[in-house]
């Protein structure tokens, strides 16, 4: 039986943050005793615009992954979202995903998991930050407990390359064309953020277990 259920839960366009998703669930899965899912949040633009601006291509890589549905979060321990950015906030398709756990915050259902977020910008300084610690805004009022990426992941002060990764989240940066992929340094915070936020979950599970 599982100790600790995780669930990665994204919204992605071009791919970036599907491919930090999947790192971060490789790093949750890498947790002894963790069950880790990973979700997409339902795509909200029509298909002939995604058609158009190339996402619809770019999209197909990942169709295979199920799409969330708001009622499952309350079956985890530690939830993980991931999102690009829009005008330095999540995505629209992420907000409407959350915008459906109104019977979940009348209920309490998600009051004391844990709750993580990274992200996606086109450009160095797009609102990485923001995007996440305007994300948190929500997760705090479903009474979540945020975790970050602490400094005890070294890649966050690597200052040999352009890279992103903050103590909010991991992030990447995609370039203003959506061309440049997630960086091995990216990856690996992904990874971090995922292993750390399951051991967090984990020993809050256990802690609650022997409590009684
Ligand atoms: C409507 C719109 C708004 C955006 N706003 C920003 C922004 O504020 N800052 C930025 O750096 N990139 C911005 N971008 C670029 C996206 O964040 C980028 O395409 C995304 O992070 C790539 O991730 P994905 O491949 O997972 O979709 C925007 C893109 C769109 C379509």
């Amino acid at each position: 039986m599982a100790t600790v259920k995780v669930q990665v839960i994204f919204y992605s366009m071009y791919g970036h943050i599907w491919r930090m998703a999947e790192a971060v669930t490789e790093g949750a899965r890498s947790v002894e005793g963790a069950e880790v899912g990973l979700f997409q949040v339902a795509e909200l633009v029509p298909p002939d615009a995604l058609q158009k601006s190339g996402a619809a291509a770019a999209r197909a890589a990942f169709a295979h992954i199920p799409t969330a549905t708001p009622h499952q979060l309350a079956d985890a321990d530690a939830l993980i979202f991931g999102t690009p950015t829009r005008f330095g906030n999540m995505a629209a398709q992420m907000r409407n995903f959350l915008d459906q756990t109104g019977g979940l915050w009348v209920k309490g259902a998600l009051v004391g998991k844990v709750g993580s977020v990274f992200a996606s910008t086109g450009t160095q300084h797009g609102g990485q930050e923001t995007t996440i610690t305007s994300f948190h805004t929500t997760l705090l009022h479903l009474g979540m407990i945020i975790v970050g990426v602490p400094y005890s992941e070294p890649r966050l002060t690597n200052m040999n390359e352009i890279t992103g990764g903050t103590p909010y989240g991991a992030t990447t940066l995609a370039g203003s064309d959506n061309k440049r992929l997630p960086s091995d340094n990216e990856l690996a915070i992904a990874r971090f953020q995922g292993r750390h936020v399951a051991e967090i979950a984990r020993a809050l599970v256990r802690g609650r277990q022997a409590a009684g």
